[in-house]
């Protein structure tokens, strides 16, 4: 149960360590999953999640609040009904999204409607089945959601997601909250966009809505964020406009590598929270994605080769670039790890994937225990934009997710056949 489970988890970072020298999920040996399920896969630790959650309830206890789990971080439902049974909402971005959450028994009413363009049949399905509120990112949105709401003789929850223009000092392609990103409107028209919504049949406003980017490692660009939304509400109160909940977004930071200095934690971040928006009265709703599912999710891959090239010796593993394109995409640093514990001697390898290009790299000159054919390796801090963000490119299939919870593992999506994946193909009449 929910209770025993965070007792036993509060000593740890997170739940993947190793036991007699070799890598341990909880109470699983990662070797043993491996063995039945095949390299490469993602490993989930339910424990993990749950402390994860957890840390962000505690750190707004007190306040109103609804954590609502971003869950374009990784989607599967069994992730996302570990977090519902704890009472999570979910942050979704489209209508799959959206028919994922409510068929992992989210209550639509715990569910908020993100993203920067939304369709009409988007928008209609979410009215039909219930929503907590749409996050509105533009006028035309506004327009469109008013018309389909009336035509439905509905009346749609909103928040205007507003862009403060702060730098939140990560990489460009994950920050949000700068004027020059296509992200909600800007500070200075909150006041005329929200007079017009107000004037809307099917609009009902409800709050406002920001979030300025993601793995964000120090607290100041929320702080500046947070303080520009108080001003904004009691501005927007003296218009007379119903502003009873203050969406947060997500984006707090987690360590990718170890002797980084750590990002701020939930408890920290909590209490700012608290300093410049507790006086408002509102409910506070967060969008955590990261924090809770990246430590909580490793990728395990196997060495199919050690190349030894010009000062170089690559380490050519099975997984690849369309599995976890993080490092090719944001150059990303995950730490790669033996699941058999090694010391000496240590070796300096480009780890690789087999794909064809050369972007399809994990790691430059990485020191680590030398390794060679058959070993498995896992990658940490995997969990979040992983899986989610994995393609069949090479035709290679999607990789298997499990999950782990105490002794006992599952697997949570399984790998498709070579069938399954060429079946889908259709061949045109004028060419059989
Ligand atoms: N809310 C909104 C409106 C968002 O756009 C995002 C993330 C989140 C919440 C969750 O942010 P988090 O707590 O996970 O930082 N693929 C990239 C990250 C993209 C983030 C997109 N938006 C990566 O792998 O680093």
């Amino acid at each position: 149960d929910v209770l025993s489970l965070l007792r036993r988890t509060n000593k740890q970072m997170d739940h993947f360590n190793y036991r007699n020298g070799q890598l341990y999920a909880e109470d699983v040996s990662v070797a043993e999953i491996a063995a039945s399920v095949g390299t490469p896969f993602y490993v989930y630790s339910t424990a993990t999640l749950v402390r994860h959650f957890q840390l962000f309830d505690d750190a707004l206890d007190g306040m109103d609040h609804c954590i609502c789990y971003a869950m374009k971080a990784a989607s599967n439902q069994a992730i996302l009904k570990t977090l519902g049974n704890l009472g999570a909402g979910m942050d979704v971005v489209s209508g799959g999204e959206y028919r994922r959450a409510l068929s992992a028994g989210i209550p639509p009413e715990k569910v908020v409607f993100s993203g920067v363009g939304k369709t009409f049949e988007e928008i209609t399905f979410a009215l039909q089945n219930g929503i907590r509120q749409f996050n509105v990112e533009s006028d035309s949105e506004l327009e469109q959601i008013s018309s389909i709401a009336s035509s439905m003789n509905k009346i749609a929850p909103i928040a205007i997601r507003i862009n403060p223009d702060v730098d939140a000092q990560t990489h460009e392609k994950i920050a949000t909250g700068k004027a020059e990103n296509k992200f909600g409107i800007p500070l200075s028209r909150a006041r005329e966009v929200y007079s017009k919504a107000s004037q809307m049949p099917g609009i009902s406003i409800v709050g406002i809505d920001l979030h300025i980017g993601s793995q964000l490692t120090d607290l100041e660009p929320f702080k500046k964020a947070y303080q520009k939304l108080a001003d904004l509400t009691q501005v927007l109160r003296q218009d007379g406009h119903n502003i009873k909940r203050l969406d947060l977004g997500g984006g707090l930071g987690i360590p990718y590598e170890k002797n980084q200095s750590a990002p701020p934690l939930p408890v920290e971040y909590g209490k700012m929270v608290k300093k410049v928006l507790g006086h408002l009265d509102c409910e506070i709703e967060i969008e955590p994605g990261r924090l809770i599912v990246g430590n909580a999710g490793i990728l395990v891959s196997s060495v199919l080769g050690v190349k030894n090239g010009d000062n170089r010796n690559f380490l050519i593993l099975d997984a690849a670039m369309n599995d976890l394109i993080r490092p090719a995409m944001y150059d990303a640093y995950h730490d790669i790890i033996p699941i058999k514990q090694l010391s000496l001697p240590e070796a300096v390898y480009d780890v690789v994937g087999p794909v064809c290009e050369t972007g399809d790299t994990f790691a430059k000159k990485r020191t680590m225990p030398e390794l060679s054919k058959n070993d498995l390796v896992a990658f940490r801090s995997a969990g979040a934009y992983g899986a989610v963000m994995s393609s069949e490119y090479n035709t290679r299939p999607l990789i298997p997710e499990v999950m782990v919870n105490t002794n006992k593992f599952s697997i949570i999506r399984k790998r498709p056949s070579y069938e399954e994946i060429i079946e889908r193909d259709i061949i045109p009449d004028w060419l059989e």
